[in-house]
């Protein structure tokens, strides 16, 4: 145990109370919280900013509404409502195609009445899966259809890929891929494999699931490592230029890749989780200190930021 331990602090491996006191605490300004941690109002600020989202179909706000469905989603065969101030992939629920007039295909087979729909929708609105439990707006934004090239390897759900900046320049990613025990999302905890990406080549370098070490996709037997994710620059750049929408020093980017409208911001979040580091096999210390060596990397256009993350890399953030 010790000699583990002494194994992860020597590899930079950060945990929560450093993340929270040295990277999130200095470097995350208070007044970015509600921008990031309500998905519509981030959504907003994206697409003011040019960078391409989820289109969003429609709110709801009141639980009048909530129980008044039917005029919102009588022109929308495929769709997905979920909680604007959710995480962990609570909340979500995914309509596929219509099964007949006011019932759906739902996720896992189940079909989904419009009565369902309207009670799922009133359990978001009082605050059953918001972060501190508050009044919350439930979301209805367009269904992702997963890249081709990606959902041979993750064939249920739509998997996503998560960019760490930190003060703006790319430091870590990983992909996660749902699979049959996650219910289709692509969230760590729900089940899903997490696979660390090699930032420079964009092919993946190793996976968990469960925080256990895994080569192939339990459902599907794909392997899991040296795949290469699609799109690799694209995804860079767009996450890098999210910093741009809401400086948030410290910060993860969830994007997707949709088969017609290519890469995609899914959200950011302001407290990113600390399981890309197993993932990764590596430590965010390491890479977060070669990145505080540099001068005032926020000035730097996206572009030049996207490229120093690159250039400390491949020089194995100064291990080398
Ligand atoms: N519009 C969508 N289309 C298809 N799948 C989605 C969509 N939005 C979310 N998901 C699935 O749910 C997961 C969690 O969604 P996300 O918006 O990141 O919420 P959370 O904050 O709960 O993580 C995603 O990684 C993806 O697998
Ligand atoms: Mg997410």
């Amino acid at each position: 145990m010790i000699r583990l331990y002494r194994e992860l602090k020597k590899r930079g491996v950060l945990g929560l109370n450093a993340r929270n006191a040295r990277y999130i605490m200095p470097r995350n300004p208070r007044r970015y919280y509600p921008l990031v941690d309500n998905k519509i109002l981030c959504k907003r600020r994206l697409v003011e900013h040019a960078v391409a989202v989820p289109e969003l179909l429609g709110e709801v706000g009141s639980q009048y509404e909530a129980g008044h469905l039917a005029n919102k989603l009588a022109d929308l065969d495929e769709f997905v409502i979920k909680p604007a101030s959710g995480s962990g992939g609570d909340g979500i629920l995914v309509a596929t195609g219509r099964y007949e007039d006011k019932v759906w295909h739902g996720s896992g087979g189940r079909l989904l009445a419009l009565s369902d729909i309207e009670y799922h929708v009133s359990g978001i609105l009082t605050g059953m899966y918001s972060l501190g439990g508050q009044i919350d707006t439930a979301m209805i934004e367009s269904l992702v259809h997963t890249d081709q090239r990606f959902r041979q390897l993750a064939p249920e759900g739509v998997p996503d890929i998560r960019v760490i900046l930190y003060r703006g320049i790319p430091v870590m990613a990983m992909t996660r891929l749902p699979t049959r025990r996650s219910s289709g999302k692509a969230n760590l905890h729900q089940g899903a494999i997490g696979a660390g990406i090699d930032l420079v080549t964009g092919l993946t370098l190793r996976a968990v699931m469960s925080s256990r070490q895994v080569d192939l996709h339990p459902d599907t037997r794909h392997s899991v490592v040296d795949f290469q994710i699609p799109d690799w620059e694209t995804l860079l750049t767009i996450a890098t230029r999210c910093f741009e929408a809401i400086p948030l020093g410290y910060m993860g980017i969830d994007l997707v890749i949709d088969q017609d409208h290519g890469p995609l911001v899914l959200e950011m979040n302001a407290r990113p989780g600390l399981a890309i580091q197993i993932a990764n096999d590596d430590g965010l210390g390491c890479r977060l200190a070669a990145v505080d060596r540099l001068d005032n990397p926020e000035s730097r256009s996206a572009q030049e930021r996207l490229k120093i993350g690159l250039e400390l890399a491949r020089d194995d953030w100064g291990r080398k």
